[in-house]
């Protein structure tokens, strides 16, 4: 059975690809420039040897902030400052940059830049920000390889929010840009942009929003809800459902949704001056004269500011270019009334304004014009639990300071990693318990890794037990937002140590030996090393004598330090490394293992030749049989591969009402052979694959297989040492 619903499941019993709807089905005539590079060749033009922390270490960090002050009141008449002031236009680019965010599979957000490339750049939802970044470029310019893309987006944001008066908690550097869109993150497979249809469709008998997959937002081309309401219906309180299921997949709790979206809003306007139908198309629809740019109208209409970009006109305060509490003493002063906007959106103005509760016109201070709220904002005061948070920020200035001030911080920072990985002069010094904080540990000396090693080759514990502890602990690694991985040993904590992926009861088993054994060796570096000692012994079993290089350090994590809600979102639902698919899901089975690979930072010979090797290691979940195509288990040997692509074998499904499994039979007649998952025989069935398979499987290559396993072993296991690789960087 397909998985119906769930964080994992969703649609309706369909398979979607891995993808969905993807740059080339919007744009089908951009450029491919992509068809450069294959074959290994990097589109980066920084080349191999920029080091961005040490580039920035050099970054005059105080004279950047001092432009980008500047900047926020330059107001250039091809794109003139809403009240003279860019700063909340700046923190609405910084929030969309970071707003992509989605703690599921934490892909997304603000950390490589992706708001210049396709799709983001061109999202409705993000319209208008092309200007937004343009405004940018004479400072990026200027500080070159010093401040990334990146990073500048969200200091810009920083800079707007402290040059209108309002509370920061901190920047860290350290965003390094790409210079090509990402082609692995899943922004659905709708065919229309904010497809409103279907939206009442994904209401659940619990009446909370169904979102697809690892989905955030209500609609593709959206950062979450429709501001017009569920489905364009102004609804506030189906509004307030809506911003808890997006928002809670960005890891915010209520509390931080409505210090965001009240904070957010107590600056800037909202722009919908005339039906959208008279502005150009996005960017990348557009022609090349247009440089890159979009939604563009003449210069005489947007000096005049007749600008729309959401469609809904007007600003939440009468002060917005000051950090007020006006935003929550108007929404709960006055009633609103359902209104439209000139470009025809559904908005909320106040009935019977006091002159002074109106705000300025954006290009005439001397005119007064009313003030809106859209519906998502009229959730924060009728749905009864954003309504007692709004009223308790209403009465405590104080408190709606730092709850804005620590969510943006949380916002912008999310997907960054440990705090090893931050640079700069703001770094904060308080460890927050998002960051996944790790103490530091002590590498071991060498006399003690010896006596371990001793002691687990004793111990009575199975190659396949090491090695599938060590793998559980470390693959948990994700390089999308670099959570995860074996720094910690999260392992012997919840969630994940009752995780069904990890056999509870025989890892409980596993890490009380391991404890046992490990003297004062940290849990994580000991579940690590262990799976090393394992597998040197496979490969000594197999013949090949071979180190496993072990680089010791790591720290023991605290339940107390610990973030169980976010952590439990990381749960696989699916790991082919060891054959395990707890439901079927809406993307074929060996595509999660794709996904899985890539989020590991896996490389296709990387992914074959560790499924082929923890195949014949025996680490399968619940020690099953499907694709341990070997007679001697426990052996690091290449059998995996000669096994699968010998033709003497073929293979036919065991249940036709399932294409989960199969049975390879003896083309000579003598019956069962093997046994084997979708995720094992797409080794020999898709091509590149097969090609990459063959490698392993060929005379002479046996040592190469023992050696890339090792490799490929080795990088998983460090994937998240950024207390070993990272330059903190504090000038
Ligand atoms: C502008 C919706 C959350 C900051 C806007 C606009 C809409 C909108 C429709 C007008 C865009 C335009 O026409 O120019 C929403 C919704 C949210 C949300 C539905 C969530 C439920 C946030 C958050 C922040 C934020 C979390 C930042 C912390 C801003 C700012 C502007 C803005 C500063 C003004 C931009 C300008 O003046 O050009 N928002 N927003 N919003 N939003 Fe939000």
């Amino acid at each position: 059975p397909r998985c119906p619903e769930g964080r994992n499941g969703g649609g309706a019993g369909t398979v979607r690809s891995l993808l969905g709807r993807t740059n080339k089905d919007w744009w089908p005539d951009v450029l491919p420039v992509e068809i450069l590079h294959q074959h290994g060749v990097s589109p980066n033009p920084m080349g191999e040897d920029y080091d961005y922390a040490e580039a920035f270490k050099a970054l005059d960090y105080a004279a950047l902030k001092a432009d980008l002050t500047a900047l926020m009141t330059d107001s250039k008449p091809w794109w003139p400052a809403d009240y003279g002031h860019y700063g909340p236009f700046m923190i609405r680019m910084a929030w969309h940059a970071a707003g992509t965010y989605r703690v599921t599979d934490g892909r997304g957000g603000s950390s490589s830049g992706q708001q210049r490339f396709e799709p983001l750049n061109s999202w409705p939802d993000n319209g208008n920000l092309d200007k937004a970044r343009r405004l940018l470029w004479p400072i990026k310019q200027k500080y070159g390889k010093h401040i990334s893309w990146a990073d500048l987006f969200i200091l810009a944001g920083n800079v707007a929010i402290e040059s209108m008066g309002g509370p920061t908690f901190g920047f860290a550097g350290g965003r390094k840009d790409v210079f090509q869109s990402e082609g692995d993150t899943y922004w659905g497979a709708e065919e229309q942009w904010i497809g409103h249809a279907e939206h009442k469709t994904r209401i659940r008998p619990d009446e909370q929003l169904e979102l697809e997959g690892p989905l955030a937002a209500d609609s593709m081309g959206l950062i979450y809800v429709n501001p017009e309401g569920p489905g364009g219906n102004p609804d506030p309180l189906g509004s307030a459902r809506d911003m808890r299921a997006t928002f809670s997949r960005m890891a915010m709790n209520s509390e931080e949704t409505v210090a965001l979206t009240a904070g957010g809003h107590a600056f800037g306007k909202t722009h919908g001056a005339k039906p959208a139908e008279n502005f150009g198309k996005e960017p990348a629809a557009e022609s090349v004269h247009m440089q890159g740019l979009g939604w563009l109208t003449d210069s005489e209409e947007i000096g005049k500011g007749h600008i729309t970009t959401s469609g809904i006109e007007g600003s939440w305060s009468n002060n917005p270019t000051k950090w007020t509490g006006d935003y929550f003493r108007l929404l709960f002063k006055y009633d609103y009334e359902l209104t439209s906007s000139p470009a025809g959106a559904k908005q909320w103005t106040p009935v019977n304004p006091e002159w002074e509760d109106m705000a300025p016109d954006a290009r005439d201070p001397s005119k007064r014009v009313p003030t809106i709220m859209t519906t998502a904002d009229m959730a924060l005061k009728l749905d009864p639990e954003f309504r007692a948070i709004s009223e308790r920020f209403r009465d405590d200035q104080s408190a709606l300071d730092d709850a804005f001030a620590r969510a943006w911080f949380k916002l912008t920072h999310r997907d960054m990693g440990p705090k090893v990985r931050y640079l700069g002069p703001e770094v904060p010094e308080e460890t927050l318990i998002w960051q996944d904080p790790v103490p530091e540990g002590t590498a071991p000396g060498d006399d003690e890794i010896a006596a371990f090693a001793q002691k687990v080759l004793t111990s009575g514990l199975s190659v396949g037990q090491l090695v599938k502890t060590a793998w559980a602990s470390a693959s948990t690694y994700r390089k999308s937002d670099h959570r995860g991985g074996a720094n910690g040993a999260r392992i012997a904590l919840a969630p994940q140590k009752s995780w069904a992926i990890n056999e509870p009861a025989e890892l409980a088993s596993v890490l009380a030996k391991l404890n046992e054994l490990r003297g004062s060796i940290s849990l994580a570096d000991a579940i690590v090393l262990a799976g090393s000692v394992a597998i040197e012994k496979a490969a000594t079993d197999a013949g090949f004598d071979v180190k496993v290089p072990f680089t010791g350090g790591r720290g023991d994590a605290t339940q107390d330090w610990t973030d169980v809600e976010s952590f439990a979102w990381m749960e696989p639902q699916a790991d082919g490394f060891r054959n395990y698919l707890r439901t079927r899901q809406t993307v074929k089975t060996e595509e999660l293992l794709l996904d899985k690979a890539s989020l590991l930072g896996l490389s296709a010979p990387e992914m074959t030749v560790l499924l082929g090797g923890l195949r014949v290691l025996g680490a399968n979940h619940g020690d099953k049989p499907e694709g341990v195509l070997t007679e001697r288990k426990g052996q690091l040997t290449n059998d995996f591969f000669v096994n699968l692509l010998d033709n003497e074998t073929f293979w036919e499904l065991v249940d036709p009402s399932s294409d989960e499994e199969f049975i390879g039979h003896d083309r000579g007649g003598k019956g069962e052979k093997w046994r084997a998952t979708r995720t094992d025989l797409v080794f020999g069935s898709n091509s590149q694959l097969r090609a990459t398979a063959e490698v392993y499987a060929e005379n002479g290559n046996e040592e190469k297989f023992v050696r890339d396993f090792i490799k490929a072993w080795v990088k998983v296991m460090d994937a998240d040492r950024f207390d070993v690789t990272a330059k903190p960087v504090t000038s």
